[in-house]
């Protein structure tokens, strides 16, 4: 979900309505704005549906000017948890009198129970979520004369959650108070006005000034400043940071989308991910913020990596990576099931989360539980200064640059770029050669190009992939390294095409899913020029009998009655060659959904930062 609000001399709504557009990638089954209307007065606006929706049901005298005192508004784009998207759905959420709105991203646990309360002292609700109770609680703390940030402050006391919310008050509209408990807050700072959101992607046109919110924190944001607080009302000091992402990267650049922008930017993204930390002389990586020394790095046992989506299987290549160049067992498991599984945290065990937001709770929640049991945690995570960036002990940044859509394509093979350099780094000063070492420096440095050169087929992975977009589903087969490959590229299809895919690992094929084999459900076979491109083969030999249909991604052609088409990636280290072998996939799930007319950067019941649980 997203948030964003706005203060200052010019109409709130048109930032409101392009702030959302910007924030869309993260929510958007319904949005709304709220804006402090003439005498003490809130207009709201919300539907079902796109920003562009709520955008054309904005009436045309939906402006806000407050009696000369400027204009006050908040805004929210939505992705259902409680309750299905519908207009009262939708935020802002009022209390019964009309004169609180409230947007919220995250869940508030209690929020039956504190429904029922306020049910019982005569509140109305109009929606089926955990948001309106916000409403309802802060408008029966702001009895006359209260000041708007302590009845929020003292009903925030009530809530048990996660909340990052901007809270407006019409009444008091020379204000908008924010707070924030495990959902991001940002507050941009403006010529006589100021911003608010959930992320710096809606500030980034209108300033570069911003300040983060720390959980706990609450701001009171008027045009000409802010002040920042704790729930127990001590004033914190906070200084404004400069950000320093181009505007560039919040456009399509003459792309159709961004998905297909940010594939491109793959080389460039690559490039400062490796930027500065490669070592040629002692064939090593600097990685200068993992906080850790060599002596403490060679007590470390064991790997443990958590993520969710595509960043756990970005983390089970890192794993393979670090087994294979640093000889140290590690197994990347998904961060929603570690939470809730009680886990065993080892002291020699490294863990390490990842994450392309830094905000994903089910990920955030899992370092939390390591720190509680006194585990270690290294962050590798493309948002600086994220939630999960900070909680974490240490950690590599992928410098990436934004990813807007929602599949995510350059920040994954920046994350597998961060888990080589950490596995060559951790190689380096437990029994990795100097001349292995030098292989690996030489192959990532090869990569960017490598990349671009898999780009130049584009054309021709497009045709195959209009072809292959009508199977009623695709197999994905790979072993070993090849394996995470499979899961990836499974992933990608599904989420952005909505054709089912099947990942499995190649050598389990004929203990089961070669049942599946037919005609109609084609294979994507990774089948790398390495130790086991026999096995590959023969594998491939055993879906041909089968009539399957074959498309072969690897470094040479198989033999025709093997595979019906090939795409060929040039060889990198066999250790890198996966980072190689995802790309074709990318392109594949992109010109499907592309020929499938699928909504390719917003695709159905998806959200790009999961930040509930
Ligand atoms: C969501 C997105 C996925 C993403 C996952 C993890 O589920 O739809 O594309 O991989 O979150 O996101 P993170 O920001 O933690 O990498």
């Amino acid at each position: 979900c997203g948030i964003v609000a706005y203060i200052g001399p010019k109409d709130a709504t048109t930032f409101l309505l392009e702030g959302l557009q910007r924030l869309e990638y993260r929510g958007y089954d319904s949005a709304g704005v709220a804006v402090a209307g003439k005498a003490g007065t809130l207009k709201v606006c919300k539907v079902k549906g796109r920003v562009a929706d709520l955008a054309a049901a904005v009436p045309a005298n939906f402006f806000s000017k407050q009696r000369g005192k400027g204009s006050t508004g908040i805004g929210h784009t939505r992705w259902a948890t409680h309750g299905v998207p519908s207009d009262a759905n939708a935020h802002p959420h009022t209390d019964t009198s009309g004169r609180i709105a409230v947007v919220h991203n995250g869940i508030i646990e209690n929020a039956d129970e504190l429904r029922a309360r306020l049910l019982a002292d005569g509140a109305v609700f109009t929606s089926e979520t955990d948001t309106e109770v916000l409403g309802h609680l802060i408008a029966a703390h702001a009895v006359e004369g209260t000041e708007l940030e302590d009845a929020v402050r003292a009903a925030l006391g009530h809530v048990v959650g996660t909340y990052g919310i901007a809270v407006l008050d019409a009444a008091q509209p020379d204000r908008i108070v924010v707070a924030r408990n495990g959902s991001p807050i940002v507050l941009g700072l403006g010529e006589k006005e100021m911003f608010v959101a959930s992320d710096v992607a809606a500030l980034v046109r209108y300033t570069r000034q911003v300040v983060h919110l720390e959980d706990g924190e609450l701001a009171t944001v008027r045009a000409d400043g802010f002040r920042t607080f704790t729930e127990d009302a001590r004033t914190v000091t906070r200084q404004p940071s400069t950000v320093d992402w181009e505007i560039a990267s919040y456009d399509t650049a003459g792309y159709e989308h961004f998905l297909l922008k940010e594939i491109h930017e793959q080389p460039a993204a690559v490039e400062r991910t490796l930027s500065g930390r490669l070592d040629e002389r002692f064939a090593t990586a600097h990685l200068g913020g993992l906080n850790l020394d060599a002596r403490e790095l060679r007590e470390i046992r064991r790997v443990k990596i958590l993520g969710c989506g595509s960043a756990y299987y970005a983390g089970e290549m890192g794993a393979q990576l670090i087994e294979e160049l640093a000889r140290i067992p590690a197994h990347s498991e998904p961060a929603s099931e570690f939470r809730y599984r009680n886990p065993v945290i080892e002291a020699d065990t490294l863990y390490v989360a990842v994450s392309q937001s830094g905000e994903t709770y089910d990920t955030l929640a899992a370092v939390q539980e390591i720190k509680r049991k006194g585990g270690r945690v290294l962050g590798v995570v493309n948002t600086v200064g994220s939630a999960i960036a900070r909680e974490c002990d240490g950690g590599i940044y992928l410098h990436a640059g934004p990813e807007i859509s929602v599949a995510s394509t350059k920040a994954f093979t920046s994350t597998v770029i961060a888990f080589a350099l950490l596995a060559l780094h951790f190689g380096r000063i437990n029994d990795l050669s100097p001349a292995d070492g030098r292989r690996i420096v030489a192959g990532l440095k090869a990569l960017p190009g490598q990349i671009r050169e898999v780009l130049g087929q584009e054309a021709e992975i497009a045709k195959l992939a209009a072809e292959y977009a009508g199977s009623a589903g695709m197999m994905f087969i790979g072993r070993v390294r090849g394996y995470p490959v499979a899961r990836e590229g499974a992933q990608k299809l599904k989420e952005i095409s909505y054709v089912h895919a099947e990942a499995y690992p190649a050598s389990e094929l004929k203990h089961g899913p070669l049942a599946l084999i037919s005609p109609e459900l084609p294979t994507v076979a990774l089948v790398p020029d390495d130790e086991l491109l026999d096995k590959n083969l023969t594998t491939l030999g055993e879906i041909k009998a089968r009539s399957g249909r074959v498309l072969a991604i690897g470094h040479r052609a198989p033999e025709a009655k093997l595979a019906d088409h090939a795409i060929l990636v040039p060889k990198s280290e066999p250790e890198l060659d996966p980072l190689l072998l995802n790309i074709p996939l990318q392109l594949l799930a992109y010109y499907a959904a592309v020929a499938l007319e699928r909504d390719v950067d917003k695709p159905r019941n998806l959200a790009k930062s999961v930040t509930v649980e």
